[in-house]
Protein backbone atom coordinates (compact mmCIF):
# COMPACT_ATOMS: atom_id res chain seq x y z
CA UNK A 1 0.00 0.00 0.00
CA UNK A 2 1.40 3.28 -1.16
CA UNK A 3 2.31 5.91 1.97
CA UNK A 4 -0.74 8.07 0.87
CA UNK A 5 -2.79 5.39 2.33
CA UNK A 6 -1.82 6.29 5.68
CA UNK A 7 -1.47 10.12 5.03
CA UNK A 8 -4.44 12.48 6.42
CA UNK A 9 -3.44 14.89 3.49
CA UNK A 10 -5.13 14.25 -0.06
CA UNK A 11 -3.03 12.68 -2.88
CA UNK A 12 -2.23 13.94 -5.84
CA UNK A 13 -4.71 12.48 -8.72
CA UNK A 14 -3.16 9.19 -9.49
CA UNK A 15 -4.01 8.42 -13.22
CA UNK A 16 -1.24 9.37 -14.87
CA UNK A 17 -0.83 6.98 -18.03
CA UNK A 18 -4.62 6.55 -18.43
CA UNK A 19 -5.76 8.22 -21.36
CA UNK A 20 -8.62 10.50 -19.68
CA UNK A 21 -6.43 11.26 -17.32
CA UNK A 22 -6.93 14.82 -18.26
CA UNK A 23 -10.07 14.68 -16.83
CA UNK A 24 -9.35 14.44 -12.85
CA UNK A 25 -6.04 15.89 -12.70
CA UNK A 26 -6.52 18.82 -11.12
CA UNK A 27 -9.82 17.93 -9.60
CA UNK A 28 -11.95 19.32 -6.63
CA UNK A 29 -10.87 17.79 -3.32
CA UNK A 30 -14.51 15.51 -3.72
CA UNK A 31 -13.12 14.14 -6.99
CA UNK A 32 -9.52 13.26 -5.67
CA UNK A 33 -10.82 11.44 -2.27
CA UNK A 34 -13.71 9.36 -4.19
CA UNK A 35 -10.96 8.82 -6.84
CA UNK A 36 -8.32 7.11 -3.78
CA UNK A 37 -11.39 5.32 -1.51
CA UNK A 38 -13.16 3.80 -4.72
CA UNK A 39 -10.03 3.27 -6.78
CA UNK A 40 -8.24 1.09 -3.83
CA UNK A 41 -9.53 -2.39 -5.42
CA UNK A 42 -9.74 -3.95 -2.15
CA UNK A 43 -11.64 -1.52 -0.68
CA UNK A 44 -14.20 -1.83 -4.13
CA UNK A 45 -14.04 -5.55 -3.81
CA UNK A 46 -16.09 -5.50 -0.21
CA UNK A 47 -18.17 -2.85 -1.87
CA UNK A 48 -19.15 -4.68 -4.96
CA UNK A 49 -19.65 -8.02 -2.64
CA UNK A 50 -21.55 -5.97 -0.07
CA UNK A 51 -23.76 -3.54 -1.16
CA UNK A 52 -27.00 -2.60 -3.76
CA UNK A 53 -27.24 -6.55 -4.14
CA UNK A 54 -30.30 -7.15 -2.33
CA UNK A 55 -33.56 -8.89 -4.15
CA UNK A 56 -35.34 -5.65 -3.31
CA UNK A 57 -32.45 -3.39 -4.90
CA UNK A 58 -33.06 -5.79 -8.15
CA UNK A 59 -36.63 -5.70 -8.06
CA UNK A 60 -37.08 -1.57 -7.53
CA UNK A 61 -34.54 -1.01 -10.18
CA UNK A 62 -36.02 -3.32 -12.62
CA UNK A 63 -39.22 -1.49 -11.84
CA UNK A 64 -37.83 1.90 -12.62
CA UNK A 65 -35.88 0.93 -15.60
CA UNK A 66 -37.55 -1.80 -17.26
CA UNK A 67 -35.09 -4.82 -18.34
CA UNK A 68 -31.84 -3.63 -19.36
CA UNK A 69 -31.62 -6.37 -22.71
CA UNK A 70 -31.05 -4.62 -25.81
CA UNK A 71 -30.85 -1.41 -24.15
CA UNK A 72 -27.87 1.53 -24.30
CA UNK A 73 -27.12 2.12 -20.60
CA UNK A 74 -25.06 4.77 -19.27
CA UNK A 75 -24.15 4.41 -15.73
CA UNK A 76 -22.45 7.43 -13.13
CA UNK A 77 -20.83 6.96 -10.49
CA UNK A 78 -20.09 3.06 -11.53
CA UNK A 79 -18.19 2.03 -8.80
CA UNK A 80 -16.81 -1.59 -9.30
CA UNK A 81 -20.12 -2.20 -10.94
CA UNK A 82 -23.09 -2.78 -8.24
CA UNK A 83 -26.08 -1.65 -10.30
CA UNK A 84 -25.35 -4.39 -13.68
CA UNK A 85 -23.84 -7.53 -10.92
CA UNK A 86 -27.39 -6.99 -9.02
CA UNK A 87 -29.63 -6.19 -12.27
CA UNK A 88 -28.10 -8.86 -15.51
CA UNK A 89 -29.18 -8.45 -18.50
CA UNK A 90 -27.85 -7.98 -21.80
CA UNK A 91 -27.67 -4.54 -22.44
CA UNK A 92 -26.90 -3.41 -25.91
CA UNK A 93 -24.15 -1.12 -24.83
CA UNK A 94 -23.23 -0.52 -20.80
CA UNK A 95 -21.12 2.42 -20.44
CA UNK A 96 -19.60 3.20 -16.84
CA UNK A 97 -18.17 6.44 -15.26
CA UNK A 98 -16.27 6.52 -12.70
CA UNK A 99 -13.43 8.84 -11.22
CA UNK A 100 -11.60 5.66 -9.18
CA UNK A 101 -9.78 3.95 -11.91
CA UNK A 102 -9.26 0.81 -9.62
CA UNK A 103 -13.21 0.29 -9.48
CA UNK A 104 -13.50 0.99 -13.25
CA UNK A 105 -11.19 -2.52 -13.63
CA UNK A 106 -13.51 -4.20 -11.55
CA UNK A 107 -16.91 -2.68 -13.81
CA UNK A 108 -14.64 -3.80 -17.18
CA UNK A 109 -14.35 -7.27 -15.55
CA UNK A 110 -18.31 -7.54 -15.07
CA UNK A 111 -18.89 -6.54 -18.76
CA UNK A 112 -18.72 -2.20 -19.02
CA UNK A 113 -17.22 -0.57 -21.21
CA UNK A 114 -15.40 2.25 -19.18
CA UNK A 115 -14.71 5.83 -18.74
CA UNK A 116 -12.67 7.42 -16.62
CA UNK A 117 -14.67 11.24 -16.11
CA UNK A 118 -16.15 13.51 -14.12
CA UNK A 119 -20.11 12.87 -14.02
CA UNK A 120 -20.21 16.88 -14.77
CA UNK A 121 -18.84 16.37 -18.03
CA UNK A 122 -19.22 13.39 -19.78
CA UNK A 123 -17.43 12.63 -23.15
CA UNK A 124 -20.99 11.30 -25.06
CA UNK A 125 -23.35 12.26 -27.45
CA UNK A 126 -26.40 13.72 -25.90
CA UNK A 127 -29.37 12.06 -26.45
CA UNK A 128 -27.21 8.31 -26.20
CA UNK A 129 -28.92 6.58 -23.67
CA UNK A 130 -32.41 4.55 -23.36
CA UNK A 131 -31.42 4.47 -19.54
CA UNK A 132 -28.92 6.53 -17.10
CA UNK A 133 -28.56 4.98 -13.85
CA UNK A 134 -26.82 7.18 -10.97
CA UNK A 135 -27.14 4.92 -7.86
CA UNK A 136 -25.60 6.12 -4.50
CA UNK A 137 -22.95 8.58 -6.42
CA UNK A 138 -24.59 12.07 -6.55
CA UNK A 139 -23.96 13.01 -2.75
CA UNK A 140 -20.71 11.97 -3.79
CA UNK A 141 -20.33 14.60 -5.88
CA UNK A 142 -19.82 17.93 -5.35
CA UNK A 143 -22.00 19.71 -7.71
CA UNK A 144 -25.08 17.52 -7.67
CA UNK A 145 -27.40 19.94 -10.37
CA UNK A 146 -24.12 19.95 -12.38
CA UNK A 147 -24.17 15.83 -12.59
CA UNK A 148 -28.06 15.72 -12.72
CA UNK A 149 -28.28 18.41 -15.69
CA UNK A 150 -25.66 16.42 -17.36
CA UNK A 151 -27.16 12.64 -16.71
CA UNK A 152 -30.33 14.30 -18.38
CA UNK A 153 -28.61 15.33 -21.30
CA UNK A 154 -27.60 11.93 -21.81
CA UNK A 155 -31.42 10.50 -22.16
CA UNK A 156 -32.89 9.63 -25.32
CA UNK A 157 -36.84 11.41 -25.75
CA UNK A 158 -38.55 8.41 -24.36
CA UNK A 159 -35.42 6.84 -22.18
CA UNK A 160 -35.50 6.99 -18.14
CA UNK A 161 -33.26 8.57 -15.72
CA UNK A 162 -32.81 7.12 -12.21
CA UNK A 163 -31.01 7.99 -9.23
CA UNK A 164 -31.12 6.25 -6.30
CA UNK A 165 -29.74 5.92 -2.22
CA UNK A 166 -29.12 9.84 -2.06
CA UNK A 167 -30.17 10.44 1.72
CA UNK A 168 -32.88 12.51 1.94
CA UNK A 169 -32.14 15.80 3.71
CA UNK A 170 -35.05 15.96 6.30
CA UNK A 171 -34.51 12.42 7.45
CA UNK A 172 -30.48 13.10 7.88
CA UNK A 173 -30.86 16.30 10.03
CA UNK A 174 -30.22 15.22 13.10
CA UNK A 175 -30.12 17.42 16.24
CA UNK A 176 -28.92 17.26 19.73
CA UNK A 177 -27.99 14.09 21.28
CA UNK A 178 -28.90 12.79 17.91
CA UNK A 179 -26.54 14.48 16.32
CA UNK A 180 -23.86 13.74 19.38
CA UNK A 181 -24.85 10.05 19.05
CA UNK A 182 -24.00 9.82 15.26
CA UNK A 183 -20.30 11.28 15.64
CA UNK A 184 -20.05 8.96 18.81
CA UNK A 185 -21.32 6.07 16.00
CA UNK A 186 -17.84 6.29 14.42
CA UNK A 187 -15.67 5.75 17.51
CA UNK A 188 -18.00 2.49 18.21
CA UNK A 189 -17.79 1.18 14.50
CA UNK A 190 -14.23 1.60 14.37
CA UNK A 191 -13.60 -0.22 17.74
CA UNK A 192 -15.81 -3.72 16.66
CA UNK A 193 -14.82 -3.16 12.73
CA UNK A 194 -17.99 -2.56 11.90
CA UNK A 195 -18.50 -2.48 7.88
CA UNK A 196 -16.08 -0.18 6.16
CA UNK A 197 -14.92 1.12 9.27
CA UNK A 198 -12.20 -1.82 9.93
CA UNK A 199 -9.13 0.31 9.67
CA UNK A 200 -9.01 4.23 10.72
CA UNK A 201 -7.10 4.82 7.12
CA UNK A 202 -10.00 3.10 5.33
CA UNK A 203 -13.13 5.35 7.90
CA UNK A 204 -11.50 8.11 7.07
CA UNK A 205 -11.09 8.02 3.88
CA UNK A 206 -14.60 6.76 3.16
CA UNK A 207 -16.03 9.66 5.25
CA UNK A 208 -14.37 11.78 2.84
CA UNK A 209 -16.48 10.44 -0.42
CA UNK A 210 -19.48 11.40 1.72
CA UNK A 211 -19.84 15.20 0.29
CA UNK A 212 -23.79 15.70 0.51
CA UNK A 213 -24.26 12.69 3.48
CA UNK A 214 -23.84 14.45 6.38
CA UNK A 215 -26.54 16.40 9.17
CA UNK A 216 -28.50 19.19 7.62
CA UNK A 217 -27.22 18.52 3.90
CA UNK A 218 -28.42 15.82 1.50
CA UNK A 219 -31.59 15.63 -1.17
CA UNK A 220 -34.31 17.08 -1.56
CA UNK A 221 -38.24 16.14 -4.42
CA UNK A 222 -37.58 20.01 -5.59
CA UNK A 223 -34.10 19.09 -6.32
CA UNK A 224 -34.68 16.69 -8.40
CA UNK A 225 -38.21 18.14 -9.78
CA UNK A 226 -36.82 22.01 -10.14
CA UNK A 227 -33.97 20.75 -11.88
CA UNK A 228 -35.35 17.89 -14.55
CA UNK A 229 -38.90 18.92 -15.01
CA UNK A 230 -37.72 22.20 -17.00
CA UNK A 231 -35.44 19.88 -19.27
CA UNK A 232 -38.31 18.30 -20.31
CA UNK A 233 -39.11 15.24 -17.71
CA UNK A 234 -41.41 13.82 -16.16
CA UNK A 235 -40.35 13.41 -12.48
CA UNK A 236 -41.80 11.30 -9.96
CA UNK A 237 -39.83 11.45 -6.60
CA UNK A 238 -40.17 7.95 -3.76
CA UNK A 239 -38.90 8.13 -0.68
CA UNK A 240 -37.29 5.17 1.18
CA UNK A 241 -35.55 3.17 3.90
CA UNK A 242 -33.59 0.59 1.64
CA UNK A 243 -35.56 -2.93 2.72
CA UNK A 244 -38.35 -2.17 -0.23
CA UNK A 245 -38.77 -3.91 -3.86
CA UNK A 246 -41.14 -2.34 -6.50
CA UNK A 247 -43.61 -1.14 -3.40
CA UNK A 248 -41.34 1.98 -3.43
CA UNK A 249 -43.19 3.13 -6.61
CA UNK A 250 -46.41 2.76 -4.49
CA UNK A 251 -45.07 5.05 -2.15
CA UNK A 252 -44.01 2.55 0.24
CA UNK A 253 -41.17 3.10 2.31
CA UNK A 254 -40.83 0.42 3.69
CA UNK A 255 -39.26 -0.40 8.01
CA UNK A 256 -36.08 1.59 8.87
CA UNK A 257 -33.39 0.25 11.26
CA UNK A 258 -34.20 0.81 14.75
CA UNK A 259 -31.10 3.05 15.18
CA UNK A 260 -32.48 5.65 12.41
CA UNK A 261 -36.12 5.51 14.54
CA UNK A 262 -34.36 6.25 17.83
CA UNK A 263 -32.04 9.36 15.61
CA UNK A 264 -35.34 10.45 14.09
CA UNK A 265 -37.15 9.94 17.49
CA UNK A 266 -34.61 12.38 19.05
CA UNK A 267 -34.63 14.81 16.70
CA UNK A 268 -38.33 15.58 16.81
CA UNK A 269 -39.81 13.55 13.67
CA UNK A 270 -41.95 10.68 13.94
CA UNK A 271 -39.69 7.95 12.08
CA UNK A 272 -42.78 6.49 10.15
CA UNK A 273 -43.20 10.11 8.25
CA UNK A 274 -42.25 10.08 4.59
CA UNK A 275 -40.04 12.99 5.42
CA UNK A 276 -37.99 10.29 8.02
CA UNK A 277 -37.24 7.62 5.28
CA UNK A 278 -33.41 7.38 4.15
CA UNK A 279 -33.24 7.46 0.79
CA UNK A 280 -34.96 9.57 -2.41
CA UNK A 281 -35.30 7.40 -5.47
CA UNK A 282 -36.10 9.64 -8.45
CA UNK A 283 -37.35 8.40 -11.82
CA UNK A 284 -37.76 10.94 -14.48
CA UNK A 285 -38.54 10.18 -17.87
CA UNK A 286 -37.72 12.11 -21.03
CA UNK A 287 -40.66 13.17 -22.71
CA UNK A 288 -40.89 12.92 -26.42
CA UNK A 289 -41.76 16.29 -26.76
CA UNK A 290 -45.59 16.21 -25.94
CA UNK A 291 -45.51 16.21 -22.20
CA UNK A 292 -46.99 13.05 -20.65
C1 LIG B 1 -21.05 4.87 -3.19
S1 LIG B 1 -20.28 4.57 -4.72
C2 LIG B 1 -21.63 3.97 -5.74
C3 LIG B 1 -21.15 2.95 -6.74
C4 LIG B 1 -22.25 2.25 -7.55
N1 LIG B 1 -23.00 3.21 -8.34
C5 LIG B 1 -23.21 1.46 -6.71
O1 LIG B 1 -24.38 1.42 -7.05
O2 LIG B 1 -22.84 0.85 -5.74
C6 LIG B 1 -20.05 6.20 -5.37
C7 LIG B 1 -19.26 6.21 -6.65
O3 LIG B 1 -19.32 7.52 -7.24
C8 LIG B 1 -18.05 7.79 -7.80
N2 LIG B 1 -17.91 9.23 -7.98
C9 LIG B 1 -17.80 10.19 -7.02
N3 LIG B 1 -17.70 11.40 -7.57
C10 LIG B 1 -17.75 11.23 -8.91
C11 LIG B 1 -17.71 12.11 -10.02
N4 LIG B 1 -17.60 13.44 -9.86
N5 LIG B 1 -17.80 11.58 -11.25
C12 LIG B 1 -17.92 10.25 -11.45
N6 LIG B 1 -17.98 9.37 -10.43
C13 LIG B 1 -17.89 9.85 -9.18
C14 LIG B 1 -17.10 7.20 -6.79
O4 LIG B 1 -15.79 7.06 -7.30
C15 LIG B 1 -17.79 5.90 -6.46
O5 LIG B 1 -17.39 4.88 -7.32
Amino acid sequence: MSSAVNSHELPAASMAGNPMSLVVDEASEAIRANAFYFGNKAWAEEYLTYCHRSEQFKERWLAATGDWTGKVVVDLGCGPGNVFATLGGRPARLIGVDVAGGSLELAEGLGYTTLLADAANVPLDSEMADVVAINASLHHCEDMRAVLVEAARLVKPGGVLVTDHDPQLSAWDFKGVAKLLWVARLFVYRVIGHGFHKTATQQMWGLKTEIHHKPGDGLTDDFYIDTLAPLGFSVSVYAHNHEMGADVLDGKAGPAAWKYKIANMLSGRRPSARTSALSLMCVARKTDGVLA
